[in-house]
């Protein structure tokens, strides 16, 4: 980073607000991988969860603050002390911890939810603060729903929070409600007013339910703010969050106009990508910017033509800078189990024993089979199909016999295992999968509704392996599974009881903005 430049700090929430998104919730094992690829992309503070939510949240902050040297790791606090005490605890493990707490101050949250006046609130926060100092003096203090709140009120906060110790100000536009110039201002005129604003990083967290979450965060940029808040591929609660691919790129593409920069190597940024979208099972339209299928395709000739001639006429940043070229044909056939553990621990994955890794490179050896060229992001996909926290009390695929016969109703036969018991049933339905889908409801009886049902396949060719997502919902719970396969038949049986699995151990989470104080 030159020296004349700012730093900008990037903050990244995927493992916190992008798992709020429904269905997008992860296990310790998938949070800790995502962590170790924050790390390799430089991130400056990973938000690793909200511990008080539950023992899964707890667990994997505290597995990530153990296992994270290079970022610093935040865990999300309500301005209660017993939030505030398992964050601490859950950041024990770093030397590098931070954490971050929060209270509405928008009229309509105080009064609504909260139920508390503006002195009650402000006396809250100052005394969060100062529990926070207990564990940790990097304090991030957060006026929830600060985009709609009023003025003098948000600045007087402002002001006791950094008085009383918080060295990060967000502000979060929750809600989704602003406009780049207005928020841009807002942050400016904070900035100014308050008359310890020298004191702390003022940072923003935009929501994207207008789709300006990016214009909001990179608006603030202009006008003061040096921390963003961010999640990979945008994802988060509802619309999603602004999205760490597309406010570093501009930042980085654009110096001409930006006073600062971050220190994030979007080397790493396609890979990060296709990580999350793997283990969240939500895909990345191909439209997407930076990390979408497209983002560097130029179809019409006009464009190929000029791109051949002089890349700069019609692109503005170079594919292998953002990762584009990592998906490395790195092994085959004839790779042996050192060869797989090295490539495996390269792309952030350490094999924790000989047991571990025997069972991947069986399932490794039975795909190179198939399919003879193993690139990086099959070996994502066998991680994701292998490494889950795998509990006696999940239901195994066994078996599956699909039938599909143009003449007559595809049918299934199906065995699974749970508790060291088979089980075994049939059905028929209106295609292959559909009559999978069916024989496995008769034995696991979830009566939950399918949602979505995704194939995608994840590296070209038809032998490829085909990637299904599943979303269920039952009773409120929205939960995803995913499974891998060269057959797509046996992929959606395998992604179904992924999911069955996941619903079945999922606990009442509570949400950091629901149930408040
Ligand atoms: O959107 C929001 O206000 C949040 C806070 C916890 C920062 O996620
Ligand atoms: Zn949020």
């Amino acid at each position: 980073m030159p020296n004349n430049k700012d730093k900008l700090v990037i903050f990244d929430t995927t493992l916190r607000d992008g798992e709020q998104s429904p269905g997008a919730s992860m296990n310790v094992s998938e949070k800790l991988r995502i962590a170790k690829v924050l790390e390799k992309l430089n991130v400056d503070v990973i938000e690793a969860g909200f511990p008080i939510a539950s023992k899964g949240d707890f667990d994997a902050v505290h597995n990530i603050a153990s296992n994270i040297k290079n970022s610093t790791v935040c865990a999300l606090a309500r301005a209660i002390d017993k939030d505030i005490d398992a964050a601490g605890e859950a950041v024990k493990p770093t030397q590098n911890s931070r954490i971050h707490t929060f209270i509405a101050t928008s009229e309509i949250h105080m009064q609504k939810k909260l139920n508390m006046s503006k002195d009650e609130v402000i006396s809250q926060a100052v005394k969060s603060i100062n529990r926070i100092k207990k564990y940790t003096d990097n304090i991030e203090f957060s006026p929830e729903d600060a985009g709609r709140s009023e003025f003098d009120f948000l600045s007087k906060i402002i002001e006791k929070a950094i008085d009383a110790g918080a060295n990060t100000i967000n502000i979060p536009d929750t809600v989704g409600y602003n406009i780049p110039e207005q928020f841009g201002d807002l942050v400016k005129r904070l900035i100014n007013n308050i008359p310890n604003s020298d004191k702390a990083i003022f940072s923003v967290h935009c929501h994207n339910d207008l789709g300006l979450a990016v214009a909001n965060s990179l608006s603030a940029v202009m006008n003061g703010a040096r921390q963003v808040e961010c999640t990979i591929n945008g994802l988060g609660e509802r619309a999603g969050n602004a999205s760490l691919e597309e406010v570093v790129m501009t930042v980085k593409t654009r110096q001409d106009i930006f006073a600062c920069d971050t220190r994030i190597d979007t080397s790493h940024i396609v890979p990060a990508s296709k990580l999350v979208s793997s283990i969240t099972g939500f895909p990345v339209q191909p439209n997407k910017a930076i990390v979408g299928a497209n983002a560097f395709a130029h179809e019409s000739g006009i464009h190929q033509d000029g791109v051949i001639k002089h890349r700069e006429t019609y692109e503005i940043m170079k594919a292998q800078d953002v990762g584009w070229m990592e998906n490395k044909l790195v092994l085959g056939k004839h790779s042996g189990r050192n060869a797989l553990k090295t490539r495996l621990s390269e792309i952030g994955f350490e094999i924790k024993d000989s047991s571990e890794l025997n069972i991947l490179f069986n399932k490794f050896k039975d795909l190179a089979d198939i399919k003879h060229e193993i690139y990086d992001d099959d070996l994502h996909s066998l991680i994701s199909n292998t490494s889950g926290e795998d509990n006696i009390s999940d239901y195994n695929l066994v078996n599956i016999r699909s039938v599909s016969d143009s003449n007559s109703e595809p049918f299934s036969e199906i065995i699974l295992e749970k508790n060291n018991k088979n089980f075994e049933s049939d059905s028929s339905g209106g295609g292959p999968v559909d009559a999978a889908f069916k024989a496995i409801e008769k034995i696991v009886s979830s009566n939950s509704k399918l949602q979505l049902y995704s194939v995608n396949n994840i590296t070209d060719g038809t032998d490829s392996l085909g990637e299904v997502t599943v979303r269920i919902e039952k009773e409120g719970l929205i939960v995803n599974g995913i499974g891998s396969d060269t057959d797509i038949v046996i992929a959606s049986a395998k992604a179904y009881l992924d999911a069955i699995n996941k619903l079945n151990k999922k606990s009442n989470i509570v949400h950091p903005q629901l149930d408040h104080v």
